[in-house]
């Protein structure tokens, strides 16, 4: 007998946002199948399969995930593989979906549990099944011990990315602890001819794309810093070593996570691949009690066979369609200006009002003044956790400047950091016990402050508050919410010291809380995710964030390298991208406002310039690009991505093109580094038109060859492609390919 089941990709916190009707009538579907005689489980999305059954010894073993299977294929329960020798049991060689360390498993397993017996041996078993609200939910039980695990399945039709996660029950009578607990193992078809790509940085120099043969033993990806982290990102692509940017098979995913997190990629002893992530195993220890649950994060992954661009674009869809938080209809970022390049932490009201007629002048929709307004914040060594406006800076309050940005037809934003403190403020003078610490060890400062330990109830109701309050009694449209450290001494000595590990899995949760009560009470609010620039940027924080900082890194010839990065696994809907002052503080670099403001115009405009130091020619250049954007960033902030030529490897050039969901409009952004010995431009070849249709070719900026027609077929543009003028050093040229009406 087949159970077909409707599947809906939304998390149950953000149907409390939208209403669950419309969430579900945008992603439903009969995608998941279960054979309730064969014990397997099917799962049909968009051109994509993925299958696992139950085999003879009642583990759940993955049978197939790849490019769509027909509906006539019906493999049969699938064979536990043999062991290799004495050495590697059946467990280190069958491809299983998730199971527990114990009985001589070698391979990184999926949870670790020490019960207070002594005991550490762990061996779940398939025990059934259930369905609800399109999750499918997959039961397995220790051999003797009560000790479930659910895995859940659900599945987005549109992009055939399934999110899988697992939920640790402890039916015992005794706590005992977890010391390693992932979401899911994704197993690629068995071979040696894999490449790895992954993102590393630091700070100023994230989104780094770096790719490597995947071989025999573990990568591991990973943050320890109780933080997302930007030293990886919690995203991975795994491709065939013959795929390219467009063409080829690729398995890719992102954990929805914000805290310390790991995901290993491991070459087993049969040379089968897996991917195993959840929370990072390094320091971990959660100390379960009787009858309690462990939720590990969401870990979403897909599959394309069309290459590297694809897989982007079906994560950007994910993202853009399902997981940010008014999806699928967020709204488009509004043209943003921001006051932290141009005053530091030197803001007033006199100041601020200055700079906001400036920006609105220029066409921004939103102003945002960001850190030093409040406490007696002066500098990065005090006022962090004292959420109330500086008397001096702003003695009658915000209410005079964001009156004024409202009358300049300007929506207001404001920068936080709710969960840190500087030693010299009242919050830490009152209450030093709030941070994070090992009692009577130093507490390691990072820009002068310490890390408030959300975990504790009381603070993160002082945090809820502050926010609530900041919200309640001024008109404010945004937040940037900042985060400019990571984690040390990672202690909680008000709990019981064998629960004080617990902080990893609950600061997290939290946070999360934290983000969704304020949307739910404040339902128009937008939030940006920044951490010193790219350092909190996962799919945890974007289901309740609208949009995320990826640098501090604002020089536009490194956002190039910078946004290549970010868009492997994120959409550039999501992306911030300020036009800043040039020289830039980061290299000193000049470059032309054009320059600039194309760079930044592939993702979310803003500007983060000092518009009191512009001159007039300047601000009618940045007023004239911010109309033009406004006439594309539907486009770009939502279309699909095609990243034509990367500006990595010593690359010259750096091409993109943005193609609107209805194909009929194409937006091309070309940068040159430095022209070289007489070569001209490469030709550029556009990509996702449709070939039929007729499309205008527009400049924004610069211009095409002589040659080019005014006008041309999708095919025309494809094929034969557009040669531009480009020549110098630190040039740039855009265009609007605006297709006819059919
Ligand atoms: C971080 C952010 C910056 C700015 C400063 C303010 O570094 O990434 O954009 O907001 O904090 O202190």
């Amino acid at each position: 007998m087949h159970c077909r089941l409707t599947a809906s990709f939304r998390y149950s916190a953000c149907l409390a946002i939208l209403s669950a009707a419309t969430a579900l009538a945008q992603h439903s579907t009969e995608a998941i199948h279960v054979d309730d005689v064969s014990h397997i489980f099917r799962i049909d999305a968009a051109d994509t399969t993925y299958e696992f059954g139950v085999n003879e010894d009642k583990r759940l073993q993955t049978i197939y995930w790849g490019e769509r299977l027909s509906e006539k294929d019906h493999p049969q329960p699938p064979k536990a593989a043999p062991g290799v020798a004495s050495f590697d049991s059946t467990r280190n060689t069958t491809p299983l979906e998730f199971d527990a360390w114990g009985g001589g498993l070698y391979v990184e397993p999926n949870l670790k549990v020490t019960f207070p017996d002594g005991n550490r041996d762990l061996d779940l078993r398939y025990i059934g099944y259930s369905t609800r609200d399109g999750v499918l939910s997959v039961q397995m039980k220790d051999i003797s011990l009560p000790v479930a695990v659910t895995l859940q399945y659900k599945v987005d039709e549109a992009t055939g990315i399934v999110g899988r996660r697992a939920l640790i029950k402890n039916e015992t009578a005794k706590p005992f602890v977890a010391e390693s607990a992932s979401s899911a193992t994704w197993n690629l078809p068995r071979g040696t001819n894999y490449i790895l790509r992954y993102l590393s940085g630091r700070w100023a120099g994230e989104w780094t794309v770096n790719d490597q043969t995947v071989k025999p033993g573990k990568t591991i990806l990973e943050s320890r810093r109780g933080t997302t982290g930007s030293q990886n990102n919690p995203w991975f692509s795994i491709r065939k070593n013959d795929t390219t940017e467009e063409n080829g098979d690729v398995w890719f995913g992102g954990l929805a996570w914000s805290g310390s997190w790991q995901i290993a990629i491991e070459q087993d002893a049969v040379q089968q691949v897996r991917i195993t992530g959840g929370y990072n195993p390094f320091d971990f220890g959660y100390h379960l009690k009787a009858g309690g649950m462990l939720e590990t994060p969401w870990f979403y992954a897909g599959h394309t066979s069309h290459g590297l661009g694809d897989a982007s674009r079906r994560m950007h869809h994910l993202e853009m369609d399902t997981l940010v938080p008014r999806a699928p209809h967020e709204r488009p970022r509004p043209v943003l200006y921001n006051s932290w390049e141009a005053t530091e932490f030197k803001v007033n009201e006199a100041g601020q009002e200055a700079l906001a007629e400036k920006a609105a002048a220029i066409g921004a929709e939103r102003f945002v003044m960001d850190d030093g307004w409040f406490g007696m914040r002066n500098n990065d060594h005090a006022g962090l956790g004292d959420w109330t406006v500086n008397p001096q800076k702003f003695p009658n309050g915000l209410k005079p400047l964001i009156d004024k940005v409202h009358s300049l037809h300007m929506d207001f934003g404001l920068w936080v950091e709710p969960e840190m403190v500087n030693p010299d403020s009242d919050l830490y003078r009152k209450h030093p016990d709030w941070v994070l610490n090992f009692a009577g060890r130093p507490r390691t400062e990072g820009r002068n402050q310490l890390v408030l330990n959300l975990a504790r109830e009381d603070v993160r109701q002082y945090v809820y508050s502050s926010l609530d309050k900041l919200l309640t009694e001024n008109d404010i449209a945004f937040f940037k919410w900042d985060y400019n450290r990571n984690w040390s001494e990672p202690g909680w000595p008000a709990v019981a010291p064998d629960e004080q590990k617990n902080v990893y899995v609950d600061f997290i949760r939290n946070f999360y809380s934290i983000l969704e009560e304020l949307r739910k009470k404040h339902p128009n609010i937008e939030i940006e995710s920044c951490s010193g620039g790219g350092s909190r940027v996962d799919l945890g924080v974007i289901h309740l964030t609208d949009e995320v900082w990826p640098s501090d890194n604002t020089d536009a010839f490194d956002r190039l390298r910078i946004q290549y990065g970010f868009t492997q696994a994120y959409a550039p809907g999501i992306m911030m991208a300020w036009v800043t002052d040039s020289p830039t503080w980061v290299n000193q670099r000049t470059l032309s406002l054009p320059y600039r403001f194309l760079s930044s115009m592939q993702g979310s405009l803003g500007v983060g310039a000092n518009l009191t130091k512009f001159t007039s020619e300047e601000l009618e250049t940045s007023r004239k690009m911010i109309a033009e954007y406004k006439n594309l960033r539907e486009t770009v902030q939502r279309g699909d991505l095609y990243r034509l030529i990367s500006p990595t490897d010593g690359s010259e050039a750096s091409v993109t093109e943005s193609v609107s969901r209805d194909r009929q409009q194409a937006v091309l952004f070309a940068f040159l580094h430095s022209s070289t010995e007489l070569y001209s431009y490469p030709r550029i070849f556009l990509r996702g038109l449709d070939p039929d249709r007729v499309y205008t070719l527009r400049a924004i900026e610069g211009k095409a060859n002589s040659d080019t027609p005014t006008s041309a077929t999708g095919s025309y543009w494809m094929h034969r492609g557009i040669d531009v003028d480009l020549r110098g050093d630190f040039q740039a040229t855009a265009f609007v390919l605006q297709g006819a009406s059919h």
